[in-house]
């Protein structure tokens, strides 16, 4: 996202939150004189984006930046978004397409939907209830939901709310032990997949959108965070952490793992294992040559590097590679229908998205996370019905062109 937005939203926190006197989500929405683009309830919304307005005003604005950064110059984060709009869709008469099937199947898994809830860290920033009511749209809605290591509520109830199972995103921190207990208690609270995210071993590169909102909030961040305290105050409220001595735990992450670690994955559980974070055909092979069952095309929604590489620039040639020998999810800058047709179309099994379902979570709970899944779905079926494709498995490269 271009600065602006996020500058023009900070300015309307700070007058429309002071005028509302702090009232939390729907209900600061439904106080306010909306412009005609705004919508009070989550069924009014036409499409996702009109929930980002809304998340804009109930965020402060350092969790708004946090949510909404890229990494630099926000390039990457751009050049997500940029790649849809070079595929154009092929229109297709004259086929049946009074029935529309959405399932979806994975690694021996069925799904309603190829659009999956990518994991993303700490929810309890942008909802009370946190990762719950996410749980419960996922539910509702028969989706995928794949729960980040910094989830602040722990696995255990989001399977329970999810009544079935999730995918456990995993941060392997600095510490061996501490990965290996991770994935446990993952596979024994029943997840089904473990997601190991490979994009941010090494930090990733400076946020700076989400640093300049930082220093407009004119709240008393250290209330919350103790950056003084490093990683035992990063995990202090995340629910994944709580049963373990910290021990020699420093960092979430490890810039020294290499390749070798996906085969102690392996070693460690026998659900299946996906690496996110693939950008380049090459890796996609080594993911697949140490055993991953599947590979996560994904640059962490522009938060990683700053390559300029749009996800959907890079997965063609990934599918080229991988030839349908395992699964390929991607992420990255979706917001439609289409967006989603044309990465299937491209080479993805399913689809991850990220923030979208960030502003219905701030604006209405599990109902706006269910906006968000239904709204994506209806925009898929649409254009699936103008291409003349009636299931997910028979979208395929004919259905697009480069324009
Ligand atoms: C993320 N993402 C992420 N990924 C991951 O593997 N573990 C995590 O904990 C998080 N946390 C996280 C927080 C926030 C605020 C964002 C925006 C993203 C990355 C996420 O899974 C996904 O790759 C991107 O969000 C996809 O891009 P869009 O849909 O947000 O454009
Ligand atoms: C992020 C990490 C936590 O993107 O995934 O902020």
């Amino acid at each position: 996202m271009n600065p602006d937005p996020c500058r023009r939203g900070v300015l309307r926190y700070l007058a429309l939150g002071a005028a509302a006197g702090g009232l939390p989500g729907a209900a600061l929405a439904q106080t306010l004189r909306v412009s005609p683009r705004e919508i009070v309830q989550a069924k009014d919304a036409l499409n996702v984006s009109d929930f980002l307005p809304i998340a804009e005003r109930t965020m402060r604005p350092a969790h708004f930046g946090y949510l909404q950064t890229g990494v630099l110059d926000d390039g990457t984060l751009d050049a997500n978004r940029a790649a849809y709009r070079r595929w154009g869709i092929q229109a297709r008469r004259l086929v049946d397409v009074s029935r529309i099937d959405l399932t979806t199947k994975l690694l021996g898994e069925t799904w309603a939907s190829p659009v999956v809830l990518a994991p993303v860290a700490s929810q309890r920033a942008y909802h009370h209830e946190a990762e719950r009511p996410v749980a419960r749209a996922a539910r509702s809605h028969g989706a995928l939901q794949i729960l980040s290591t910094m989830t602040n509520i722990s696995i255990e109830t989001v399977i329970s709310d999810r009544q079935g199972p999730v995918w456990f995103q995993l941060y392997p921190t600095n510490d061996t032990e501490i990965a290996k207990s991770l994935v446990t208690r993952a596979d024994k609270a029943g997840a089904s997949a473990i997601v190991f995210t490979s994009d941010l071993l090494s930090g990733g590169m400076r946020r700076e959108t989400q640093e300049r909102l930082a220093r407009t909030d004119p709240g008393d961040c250290s209330s919350c965070h103790d950056r003084s305290a490093g990683f035992a105050d990063l995990v202090k409220r995340k629910a994944m952490f709580d049963r373990f001595d910290l021990g020699k735990a420093r960092t979430l992450n490890n810039p020294s793992l290499t390749w070798e670690f996906v085969r102690r994955l392996r070693d460690w559980t026998e659900k299946k294992v996906l690496v996110k974070g693939i950008m380049t055909p090459e890796d996609a092979e080594m993911a697949l040559a140490f055993g991953a069952d599947g590979v996560i095309v994904s640059n962490h929604g522009g938060r990683a590097e700053e390559s300029l590489m749009g996800t959907l620039d890079v997965l063609p040639a990934i599918a080229a590679k991988i030839n349908r020998r395992i699964p390929i999810l991607m992420d990255g800058g979706v917001r439609r229908g289409t967006d989603v047709f044309k990465a299937l179309s491209l080479g993805a099994s399913a689809v991850c998205v990220g923030r979208p379902y960030i502003w219905g979570l701030s604006a209405f709970g599990s109902e706006g996370v269910e906006a968000v899944l239904s709204i994506l779905d209806e925009e898929l079926r649409s254009v699936m019905r103008q291409a003349g494709v009636t299931r997910i498995g028979a979208i395929g490269r004919n259905n697009l062109t480069p324009i």
